[in-house]
């Protein structure tokens, strides 16, 4: 089945935040944000923007009912700085005017006078001054200390890695409409309508049942509309709730680069023992996270970087610590993989510096230590492990040998040319890790002409989740998808929703919208059996048509709503779904967090260009576990969208900040992504099809974030083709690889760094 979106993407009416016609009267808003990333205020003047050309009002901290305060999981987040600015970016002040242009122009002239504080962008030092966002965490299996002795080879190094530009394609933004008795409608491109929904309420001091979040669509999120949507759609309700009229805010990409916050960048220490067999017998890594100025989703994504720090490795003694650390940057927030790839990529590097030393491929170590079924995570849960399967029909399917032998070939027959190959082997968790949040809800309503409407707390942002929902309800009732609209996300129809987020929706709306469409379909069979004189359990619904015994009877599915409808009985229902068996105990570490694990293994083959530094990624050649996938064409979008998102983090994506906290590569002239021309040349991706009992829709498996860290193959595929053409090469594990990265490692050797 097509995605149910392709059809108005192509012709351009499929509707975003910006495609909503506005309402006679529609005011637009603009911030005016911090220039300073740290610092006291000490005097704000919006004098002469107030007289500026069409401007309503100009709103500060002083203009907020409520709390000054947007904070999800710590309240230490000011919607508008008050007293302190935390970081460039941080808004100050609201501007309104009757046209966009005159907002922006107006915020030209705010001044703001600020006395500049200390400025930390390097988490290590943040740590080293106590600025720690949570206290830090360790996970712990085994003990490291007493294992060292048992290891034959031990290895320490370093590694950094370096955010990520969510960079959708539709910007942040909001539109609020007040209604009447004080309610306010948002529009708002979020993932997270709650959310936005309850900061609003918290902010304008009003109950959360005034306060309607709907989201039709987002032209992506991948994360960064998880919680920072909020901003924007509190800004505008603001607004709004003030002057009585519509306000609407749709940021310009420097403004979003700028005032929003990215992946987090990490520096991390790790130490690594092996035995003489290659087993790792220990582990040990240290996480500095670079949280930004407020906590956002650091907490969590820490989190998850605790839970993947082991990637599919079995490791029997591992000690993984992470700090949080408070920096000012505007506020780190959730990423595809939400901490995870940061994690997986030091194991790589341990791995990797292992390899080299012991003049082995990596490839080797990665096989030898693949969890197996019943092996136990640091955390405590036991492994339903798929590592072995993907990573033998990987060989399978793509020959290992032969594609490595082809590397050696092309390397001893080109000198300027050198080509590159990693193995890289996934796991991830699915489930918020945060138990309480795996819970969703479907309201399913069949009216009496047969056709059906869904509406869920899933939000569509080209993953393709609606196209599941409908799936799920043409499977059940078994009648056509045409028949089957999916409703915009709206806050009063679904509430108390958790964010789409952790590539959880689609399973737990999923399964929701499984629960209430067999609930109705159950008392359509009663009505059925009543009008046939058989038992219920005698009715079956087949395409469209009533079955009795297994014999077509005279009934369509039509016939059959109306003469439900007609006995009173009820076509609508809610239902509610939450995962059994989660748990997970924090005082302890330790517990059964995830419903299951997605695993995979990717190779990667890379060419350099050993004059230039520059570099083509020749394949990504996978094999996904997919479980019983609900939709192919879906899921394989899923994977080679994640797969080029993860190889542009690992390769191309830099971003800068300067010692002052301002962001340098601020534009898309400064920033680079992945384009038509530098995606692989090939991407193939085989399925591995396990039937197994997973707790996600119908077998299938989540898929939205796993597949971002094949990406991290990528790195080490470069890593390789460097080796190869300067086997003395000194690579600091930092990533992105960029071809300056490149270029300069090409031509500096261990021997020239010993000799400066
Ligand atoms: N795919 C597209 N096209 N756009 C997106 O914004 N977000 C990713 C992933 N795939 C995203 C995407 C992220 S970060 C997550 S968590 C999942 O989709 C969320 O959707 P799911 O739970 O339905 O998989
Ligand atoms: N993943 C993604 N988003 C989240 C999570 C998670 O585990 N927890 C809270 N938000
Ligand atoms: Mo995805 S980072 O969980 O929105």
């Amino acid at each position: 089945m097509k995605n149910i979106d392709s059809y108005t993407h192509v012709r351009g009416e499929s509707v975003y935040l910006d495609d909503i016609p506005l309402q006679a009267g529609t005011l637009f808003a603009a911030a005016f944000d911090s220039p300073i990333a740290h610092g006291k205020i000490k005097s704000l003047d919006t004098t002469e923007a107030e007289k500026s050309e069409g401007v309503v009002r100009i709103f500060t901290a002083n203009d907020i009912p409520g709390e000054n305060q947007i904070g999800g999981i710590i309240p230490d987040e000011e919607l508008l700085a008050s007293t302190h600015v935390h970081f460039c970016g941080m808004p100050i002040a609201l501007v309104i005017a009757h046209s966009e242009e005159q907002a922006r122009a107006a915020v030209k002239k705010v001044t703001v006078e600020i006395e500049k504080l200390e400025i930390i962008t390097d988490p290590r030092f943040a740590k080293e001054k106590g600025e720690l966002i949570i206290p830090p965490r360790t996970f712990q299996i085994g003990d490291t200390s007493s294992a060292w002795k048992d290891c034959e080879y031990i290895f320490e190094g370093s590694t950094e890695t370096n955010g990520q530009e969510h960079l959708y394609i539709e910007t942040q933004g909001a539109y609020a409409v007040p209604q009447e008795n004080g309610a306010i409608r948002i529009y708002s491109s979020t993932q997270g309508p709650t959310a936005v929904q309850r900061t609003a309420a918290r902010v304008l001091n009003v109950a959360m049942n005034k306060i309607e979040v709907d989201t039709t669509r987002l032209g992506g999120g991948f994360g960064g509309k998880e919680d920072q949507a909020t901003t924007w759609g509190v800004l505008c309700a603001l607004a709004a709730y003030h002057l009585k009229k519509p306000v609407k805010y749709c940021l310009h990409r420097m403004e979003d680069m700028r005032m929003t916050g990215k992946r987090h960048p990490y520096s991390s220490d790790f130490k690594i023992g092996l035995d003489k067999n290659h087993k790792i017998i220990a582990y040990e890594a240290t996480f500095y996270q670079n949280a930004g100025a407020a906590a956002d989703l650091s907490p969590a994504v820490m989190e998850r970087t605790l839970f993947h720090c082991n990637n599919s490795y079995f490791i029997p003694n591992v000690k993984a610590t992470a700090y949080s650390c408070r920096t000012h940057l505007p506020p780190n927030t959730a990423f595809r993989g939400f901490g995870g790839p940061q994690g997986m990529f030091v194991i790589e590097a341990a791995i990797d510096k292992a390899a080299a030393a012991l003049n082995v491929p990596a490839s080797l170590i990665q096989q030898k230590n693949l969890l197996k079924t019943g092996d136990e995570f640091p955390y405590g849960q036991k492994a339903e492990s798929e590592a072995n399967e993907c990573w033998n029909k990987t060989n399978e399917v793509f020959n290992i040998q032969q594609l490595q032998k082809e590397v050696a070939d092309f390397n001893a027959t080109n000198k300027l040319y050198k080509k590159g190959m990693a193995m890289m082997p996934i796991c991830f968790g699915i489930s918020f890790t945060k138990t309480l949040m795996n819970q969703a809800r479907s309201l399913v309503h069949v009216y009496t002409d047969g056709s059906v409407g869904i509406s869920t707390g899933a939000v569509e942002m080209g993953q393709g989740v609606n196209t599941k929902m409908l799936q799920v309800a043409a499977k059940i009732f078994s009648i056509s998808p045409d028949k089957i609209k999916v409703n915009t996300t709206n806050t009063y129809r679904i509430a108390n929703t958790s964010p789409t987020a952790a590539s959880a929706a689609a399973d737990l709306n999923g399964r929701a919208t499984e629960i209430a469409c067999a609930a109705i379909l159950k008392r359509l069979q009663q009505a059925a059996a009543e009008e046939l004189k058989i038992s219920p359990d005698r009715i079956e619904i087949k395409d469209e048509w009533i079955y009795a015994n297994g014999k077509k009877t005279e009934w369509d599915w039509k016939k059959l709503v109306l003469a439900t409808y007609v006995k009173r009985i009820s076509l609508s229902e809610l239902a509610h779904y939450t995962p059994p068996g989660i748990h997970f105990d924090p005082s302890k570490e330790k517990g059964h967090p995830f419903a299951y694990h997605v695993y995979g293994t990717s190779i990667t083959t890379v060419t350099v260009d050993c004059l230039r530094g520059v570099y083509e990624i020749d394949s990504v050649k996978v094999v996904h576990d997919f479980g019983q996938s609900m939709n192919t064409m879906v899921d394989m979008g899923q994977c080679e969208g994640g797969i080029v998102q993860g190889i542009g983090w690992m390769t191309m994506e830099e971003i800068v900040y300067d010692k002052e906290g301002k962001l340098r590569s601020n534009a898309l002239s400064t920033y680079k992504v992945p384009d038509i021309y530098s995606v692989p040349k090939e991407i193939t991706i085989h399925p591995l099809e396990t039937q197994k009992e997973n707790l996600a829709v119908f077998q299938s498996k989540a898929v939205g974030e796993p597949p971002l860290m094949y990406g991290i193959g990528a790195y080490f595929a470069l890593r390789n083709a460097v080796k190869a053409f300067n086997p003395s090469a000194d690579i600091a594990y930092n990533a992105p690889m960029t071809p300056e990265k490149v270029l300069m490692s090409l031509y500096t050797s261990v021997h020239d760094n010993i000799s400066k």
